[in-house]
Parts: structure tokens; C-alpha cells; sequence
């Protein structure tokens, strides 16, 4: 009988939780996005639980919200990615190391160079989160007025790719003959110049240093627009999708492997990616009453913010402990109210508890037993929702610890996930192929 499909497991690392309540849950440590010896100890137990990657997510500005409710956050501020990560990179062997980084605010050749430097220092284990940057105020920390349209931004993003690829394949693999005997360093025929010049770019190369040890840091890509979509089944090779309903994200899977396929790629090499807030306790009750805890450490305007914005009427009219009352058919999105009110009815919250969830985290959950959560996640492998989940702790380092010690031995013993890392590369691990070289194509893996 032949394996049954792998799961693959990132988790989401910036800030360390997503849910805005995090900092505040009892032997959380509030200082966790600064705390290096931390972070470092988080990231090995990810490793000994066998996780593809650790993922920086990156933004280039403090949001633009009031500072009363901005006050309350413990994800505004963190580590600059490619600097912790080259120090995460001295203190594992195997686990990836992913960061988001900008095509909107960035040189290619700076992200070309430090991807491939990362590549090298983690001895092949880099990988690129492509984004265009959502918030406009990263506009007023590069010298604009104004943030780039959404299309353009794209239409940038696209060739920004091209540039930044054909600068890693700058040099052929076998280029460094480091002929000590001779005195000849490189061969100038494994040599090329990119000389760009395009409607955005400009840049005419080499890369000053050697093609990444994996020929290019694994692409990923987090659009869902449809301008997002496309480029994604283009040019990535892991999907960082939103998550929500199974039905929606079977149909989002489809859509992107299926734009893939049409322009003859193989749908297995691109992962697609979910993220999944999860949550374990020994009961379902267990769980949900840790959940309750978190959500209720929301501060009151935040959630009761969410929640008015979720429902399209002004939420703080109603009884804060009382059930949420009927409401009428409003302007806003329907499909983002009634998700609301069935919550409400399924969970049997009241209004401040749904206001503290909305606050804290929205997206996709998985609660319960690792037993349960096991079951969801094999159903969303197996209904093709997903390749895997980009993991969302709820609080650090107990949610993370839960998950390593006992969600990942249900994953193994169901034969869902790896007992040992299956290469020394992340694209050996995500069973990605390595790119040939389009300037010197078939020339020699690197010298090992
Ligand atoms: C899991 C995940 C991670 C993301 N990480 C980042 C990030 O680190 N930085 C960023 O600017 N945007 C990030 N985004 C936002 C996306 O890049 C994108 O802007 C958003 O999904 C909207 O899609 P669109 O631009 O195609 O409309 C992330 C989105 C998701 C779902």
C-alpha cells in the first residue's frame, strides 16, 4: 500500500501568536517577540516535532490605528525577519526558515542577496514569503505619499520575480573552481549578467555571491486576490492561504492548482497552505474554556470593534452579557454576519465572548483533544482543503509546547507526518524539485 498523502507543517512565528490576547494569558511571557532565548528554545521543540518551517510574516509599519486601542496590542513591534532568522539558522539543523519580504518596498537585488546568504548560512533552508504589502501607511517610511494600486503592485511583483531569480542563477553551480594550483577562482564562463531593464527594474547584475545552495529559497506567496491567485500558481511553490469554511478552501485549492496546471505545472509542486489556530486540551471542554480564557483578555473597544465591523451595526448597543439579538439585514457582507450569528448560536456565546473572539482571532480554529484536532486536519489533507497548515499558537510556550507533545504523535501514528526529516533541505522536505538553472541549464549540483 502506498503512503497516504503528507501533511506539511509551518508555523506562524510573527508575532509569536497571532491572537491579540496572547500576551496576557496566565505563564505567557508578555516579552515573548523580543525574547531571544525563548524564541530560540521555541524554535527547537518546533524542530523536534518535525516541522517544515518557521515562519516570519513582515510588515513595514507600525498600523495606523488610535493608540488607545493600538496600546493594547503585542503585535505591533518585532525582530527584523532576516536577522533573527540568520541567528535561529546557527541554533538548528533541519527546520526551514521563512520571511516575508517586499516587493513594493524593496530592491531585488537586496532580497536576491539576502536570501541567497540565509540559503547558504542554513545550509539550505531559505524560503521567500513574495508580498506586495497590504498597509498603505508603509508608503510614509519609503519617501511616498501614496502606496502603490493594487494591480500595479502585482504587475511589479511579477517582474520583480524575474529579476530576482535570474540574479540567484547569476552564477552556474560549478562556477567556483577555487583552483588554488592555478590561482583561478572562477570560471568567467559560468558567469552571467542579467542586464535588466524592464518596465519597473532596473538592474543589471551579477548577484556577488554563489546560486543558493537549494538554486532558489523556496517562493511563497500569501494574494487572494485574483491578481494574487495568478501570481501565485505562476511563480510559487507554497500558498499561505487565509483558511476559513472547508468548502471555501476546497474551492480556493482547486482554483489555484487548477490555474497551475494550465500553464504546465505540476500541481504537486505547490503546497497549499492554511492557517490554523489551534488550540489543545485533554477535553473539548478543556479547550474551550482555554479559549474563553484568551478571548475574554481582549480589551473591551477592540473586540466590540470586531464585532460591529463582523455584524454591520453598531455592537456596543447590545447587552454586553447577554446573547446576541436578532439582527437586521444590513448593507454589509452577509456571508460575514451570518458566519458571526451562527457562531454565536453553535458556541452559546454572549456578546462580550464574541466580541473577545473576534478581537483576538477570527480565522480558522481547531479545538479540542489532540484526537480531534488530528481529525480535522487528516479531513482537510484528504478532501484536498489543503496540503498542510501553517500553525497558529495560542499562547507561548504552552499552546506550542501542546501542540509538539502531543498533536504531532496522533499526525505520526496516523502516518500523516513525518517520524524524521526526509532531506537536509527544505525542498527535499517538501518534496520540491530543485530549479535548474535557466542561463546554464544541466550544469552540476553544487559541490557538496
Ligand atoms: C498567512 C498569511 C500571511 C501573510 N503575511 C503577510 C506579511 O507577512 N506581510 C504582508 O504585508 N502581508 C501578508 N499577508 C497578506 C497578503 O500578502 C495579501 O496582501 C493578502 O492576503 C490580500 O491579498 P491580495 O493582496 O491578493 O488582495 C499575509 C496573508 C496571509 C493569509
Amino acid at each position: 500500500m502506498s503512503k497516504p498523502r503528507q501533511l506539511h507543517l509551518g508555523a506562524f512565528m510573527r508575532p509569536i501568536s497571532i491572537h491579540t490576547g496572547a500576551w496576557r494569558y496566565p505563564g505567557a511571557d508578555p516579552s515573548a517577540n523580543f525574547n531571544f532565548p525563548l524564541i530560540k528554545q521555541l524554535i527547537q521543540t518546533l524542530e523536534r516535532g518535525k516541522f517544515d518551517a518557521f515562519f516570519m510574516a513582515d510588515h513595514l509599519a507600525v498600523l495606523n490605528m488610535p493608540v488607545e486601542a493600538l496600546k493594547r496590542s503585542h503585535t505591533v513591534t518585532s525582530f527584523e525577519p532576516f536577522t533573527l532568522l540568520s541567528a535561529l539558522a546557527g541554533v538548528t539543523e533541519h527546520i526551514g526558515l521563512m520571511a516575508t519580504a517586499s516587493t513594493t518596498y524593496d530592491e531585488p537585488f537586496h532580497i536576491a542577496r539576502r536570501f541567497a546568504s540565509l540559503d547558504h548560512i542554513s545550509g539550505g533552508r531559505a524560503g521567500w514569503n513574495i508580498v506586495t504589502t497590504g498597509n498603505p501607511e508603509s508608503a510614509w517610511n519609503f519617501g511616498q505619499e501614496d502606496h502603490m494600486e493594487h494591480d500595479e503592485r502585482y504587475r511589479r511583483a511579477r517582474e520583480f520575480y524575474d529579476v530576482v531569480t535570474g540574479l540567484w542563477d547569476s552564477w552556474a553551480d560549478d562556477a567556483f573552481t577555487r583552483d588554488v594550483a592555478s590561482g583561478t577562482f572562477f570560471d568567467p564562463e559560468k558567469l552571467h549578467v542579467l542586464n535588466h531593464k524592464g518596465k519597473y527594474l532596473s538592474v543589471r547584475g551579477p548577484l556577488n555571491i554563489a546560486r543558493p545552495i537549494q538554486g532558489w529559497p523556496v517562493m511563497v506567496q500569501a494574494g487572494a486576490s485574483d491578481a494574487g491567485r495568478q501570481l501565485a500558481a505562476e511563480t510559487a511553490e507554497m500558498v499561505f492561504a487565509a483558511g476559513g469554511p472547508i468548502e471555501d478552501a476546497r474551492a480556493f485549492y482547486a482554483d489555484v492548482k487548477g490555474r497551475a496546471a494550465k500553464i504546465g505545472r505540476n500541481p504537486d509542486h505547490l503546497k497549499i497552505l492554511p492557517g490554523a489556530f489551534t488550540i489543545v486540551g485533554d477535553s473539548l471542554e478543556e479547550a474551550q474554556e482555554k479559549r474563553l480564557k484568551l478571548d475574554s483578555l481582549v480589551n473591551w473597544d477592540s473586540g466590540i470593534a470586531a464585532l460591529s465591523i463582523a455584524v454591520g451595526v453598531d455592537a456596543r448597543q447590545f447587552d454586553p452579557d447577554g446573547p446576541l439579538p436578532e439582527i437586521p439585514e444590513t448593507n454589509q457582507s452577509k456571508s460575514g454576519r451570518e458566519r458571526v450569528v451562527s457562531l454565536a448560536k453553535r458556541e452559546n456565546l454572549t456578546v462580550r465572548q464574541l466580541a473577545g473572539r473576534l478581537g483576538g482571532y477570527g480565522g480558522l480554529a481547531m479545538m479540542g483533544t489532540p484526537k480531534m484536532i488530528a481529525d480535522q486536519m487528516e479531513e482537510w489533507l484528504v478532501t484536498e482543503a489543503s496540503d498542510g497548515f501553517n500553525v497558529m499558537f495560542p499562547y507561548l510556550p504552552g499552546g506550542l509546547d501542546d501542540f509538539v507533545n502531543k498533536v504531532v504523535p496522533e499526525l505520526q501514528r496516523r502516518g500523516l507526518f513525518r517520524t524524521e526529516y526526509e532531506g537536509k533541505t527544505l525542498r527535499e522536505n517538501l518534496g520540491l524539485p530543485r530549479p535548474e538553472n535557466r542561463f546554464f541549464a544541466a550544469t552540476a549540483k553544487a559541490a557538496e
